[in-house]
């Protein structure tokens, strides 16, 4: 047992631990033996410092959901525990070039509903979709016409249309981000050489004048998102398939307009309806025709070809101004949306 002169030492220490932490120990809980019944109240009294209140309130909000998630489910200690492995394998898989989070989020449609909820459009501008987990930085720059694929990645698609606002005016120097994959199923950053061989199938142009793009680039296919880690464990215990729908990725930005991540989704995949991470919108899905005058597939620049795939497609971005109106009515249309299913409880 302590005697009183080593008590008075500890807390003197514990006192010189809190000043030097910048704690002030007067305005925290003084309440012990938590319990299913005060444990949420009491985490947040100890967040209550926080000086950023939108962390604070998403916080709270969070760990409202999170206790009462515990408590809705009777959770199991053994439940608890593979939860948070299955986490710390999730993030174990992440390297620089493999996102496995971002696919969580996916598969969970939580990426499809922030999309949906931060990036509305009206008035016919493009939709937007999940960005998924390839983006890379490092695309390259290619003048319209050029190649984003090089010879032998896939069968060859001509891209084109423009690029307007909401009323119809072009938007020239936009840049568009294109990413897809290659003929087998698998974007650039899936192949082990990525690193060596850089960017494949991906790359940057820039609208014309006339708000004008256009390039050359292969038939993307249906893949398998990747499922050799926890995501594909998560699938296959839900009873869920990996695949997602062809598409291309299209990310749009210019100087005043909204940034569009978007992509293209093609009639006829038979993914369409059972997108594995939920990305699919009627307004994206678009319908390829064939070129088969050999000259112009020689203008365009197939020079082995007779024949090509053609996508044509325009895109409609709004203001950044545009963009914030609808995005607070699509923001507060679906906060009371919760609070009616919470008062119908
Ligand atoms: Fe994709």
């Amino acid at each position: 047992m302590s005697t009183g002169a080593e008590t008075d030492q500890i807390m003197a220490h514990a006192a010189k631990l809190a000043a030097e932490a910048g704690v002030d120990l007067s305005k925290l809980p003084k309440n012990l033996d938590m319990t299913s019944e005060t444990i949420t109240e009491n985490v947040h009294v100890m967040n209550s410092g926080c000086t950023d209140e939108r962390l604070k309130f998403i916080m709270k909000n969070l760990i409202n959901h999170l206790h009462d998630f515990v408590k809705e489910t009777s959770i199991t200690s053994e439940e608890w525990m593979s939860a948070l492995m299955f986490l710390t394998r999730t993030g174990q898989t992440c390297t620089p070039l493999r996102q496995e989070f971002i696919l969580l989020s996916d598969i969970l449609g939580v990426s499809s509903l922030v999309d949906d909820l931060n990036h509305p459009t009206s008035g016919g501008a493009t939709e937007a979709t999940v960005l998924g987990p390839f983006f890379t930085e490092d695309a390259l720059h290619f003048e319209n016409g050029e190649s984003i694929a090089s010879e032998g990645k896939g069968d060859y698609m001509w891209v084109e249309g423009r690029v307007l606002d909401l009323k119809g005016n072009p938007i020239s120097g936009a840049i568009i981000d294109t990413w897809e994959t290659d003929g087998h199923g698998k974007y650039d950053n899936q192949y082990d050489d990525r690193a060596a061989s850089g960017p494949e199938c991906r790359g940057r142009i820039t609208t014309t004048e006339n708000g004008d793009y256009f390039f050359r680039a292969i038939v993307p296919v249906s893949y398998p998102i990747p499922g050799d880690a926890t995501v594909g464990e998560a699938l296959k215990a839900l009873g869920r398939h990996v695949f997602r729908p062809a598409h291309l990725h299209m990310m749009l930005t210019a100087p005043g307009f909204e940034k569009l991540t978007t992509a293209l989704y093609f009639k006829g995949d038979p993914y369409l309806y059972s997108d594995a991470v939920f990305g699919v919108k009627s307004s994206l899905v678009v319908e390829m025709t064939t070129e088969t005058d050999p000259e112009v597939s020689r203008k365009r620049g197939f020079l082995n070809a007779t024949s090509h795939k053609v996508l044509k497609h325009d895109f409609v971005l709004q203001t950044v101004e545009e963009a914030a109106v609808v995005r607070k009515t699509k923001m507060e249309e679906a906060k009371a949306s919760v609070s009616k299913k919470k008062t119908a409880a």
